[in-house]
């Protein structure tokens, strides 16, 4: 029954968010009658949607006949990239609506839309107003939810060791930014689309931040990546692109760095056969959607890795592996950099 009611357990979601109730809810429980006059719904389907949020752990039963917020309706509440996440996640609930048909004709929905450079290995020509309001809109919605992605590799790798950080597909720059506030004496490079990184540099000036960074826009599929830095980071970069991309991209990394440099790759990724994780049902599916990206196990991408020249590749234990796993891979002395 879970499995096959999964998408009302996405609508109950998407509803509870449409019409405001985690925030509502937030300000304290309250009544139904109280709940119908705030949303302008009629009170008997919104008791079916409060119910059904109550039996999926998003809303909890109060004393007083009152609702209020569940354990998995706190942190929607809380976290404003939480919502733009679920909301945007409609474009999939689209896109799979025929499933068979999907299959078909996976990159002609609205998620592939929505990823402008996911199936394309020229990313940066489209251009005109459309391309630069889409690159804006999906740059939003990753430094929104980046913080989970963040908290993780902060909590999993110690940056004290480093001197000069190179961000490859750095969105707008949120990353930088915090890794920036917790080691001041860290220097930043960017490496992203034209359009995406002159977001980041806003944000970093109103930061204070522009002086310790350096910004090269442009495509890591074509352009080779400046050098200078002793670690390279690549947070949910790899997934979005098929292997002869991702490859190409860790030959590149490899030449960048200097002997003894680290590659931190940061990203969800599948469970190892003959393990289960229902969440990468979600990811495979999504990446489908979305481009020519996939979500690949910690193995292979070690194996893509070592076949780019890294010597050592380990994958470093992490508290909260749905919002990522992390590798590190050390680009050793003597080995061929190509
Ligand atoms: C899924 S987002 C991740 C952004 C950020 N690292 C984060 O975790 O929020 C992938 C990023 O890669 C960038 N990107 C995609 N293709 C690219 C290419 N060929 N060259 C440079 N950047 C690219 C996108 O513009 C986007 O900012």
């Amino acid at each position: 029954m879970d499995v096959m009611g999964g998408f009302v357990h996405a609508q109950v979601l998407l509803a509870c968010v449409r019409l405001d109730l985690f925030a509502i809810l937030a300000g304290g429980p309250a009544r139904l009658e109280e709940l119908a006059a705030r949303t302008g719904l009629p009170a008997a389907p919104l008791h079916r949607l409060l119910l059904s949020a109550q039996a999926i752990g998003l809303l909890e039963h109060r004393s007083g006949h009152r609702f209020g917020l569940g354990p998995l309706g706190v942190p929607v509440a809380t976290h404003e990239g939480l919502r733009a996440m679920i909301e945007h996640n409609h474009l999939l609930y689209q896109d799979m609506a025929d499933p068979v048909a999907f299959l078909s004709n996976a990159w002609q929905g609205g998620m592939a839309n929505y990823w402008p450079y996911a199936h394309t290995d020229t990313p940066a020509a489209p251009g005109g107003a459309s391309h630069v309001d889409r690159v804006a809109r999906y740059s939003a919605l990753m430094a929104g939810s980046q913080n989970f992605v963040t908290a993780e590799i902060l909590r999993s790798y110690d940056f004290s060791s480093h001197r000069c950080v190179l961000d490859v597909g750095s969105g707008q720059g949120r990353w930088v930014a915090e890794l920036a506030q917790r080691e001041p004496a860290l220097r930043f490079q960017l490496v992203d689309l034209p359009p995406v990184l002159d977001i980041a540099r806003g944000r970093h000036a109103a930061l204070g931040l522009e002086s310790r960074c350096t910004y090269h826009p442009g495509s890591f599929i074509e352009d080779a990546l400046p050098k200078g830095a002793d670690l390279i980071t690549l947070v949910r970069v790899a997934h979005d692109h098929p292997d002869r991309v991702v490859q190409g991209l860790f030959h590149r990394i490899h030449q960048a760095l200097p002997v003894g440099g680290t590659l931190l790759l940061a990203e969800p990724m599948a469970q190892p056969e003959p393990n289960r994780a229902s969440v990468d049902a979600y990811f495979h599916c999504y990446l489908l959607a979305m481009g020519a990206g996939e979500l690949r196990t910690p193995d292979r991408l070690s194996a893509m890795l070592r076949g780019s020249g890294f010597g050592h590749v380990e994958l470093l234990p992490n508290g909260m592996p749905i919002h990522t796993r992390l590798l590190v891979a050390r680009k050793n002395q003597g080995l061929p950099s190509s």
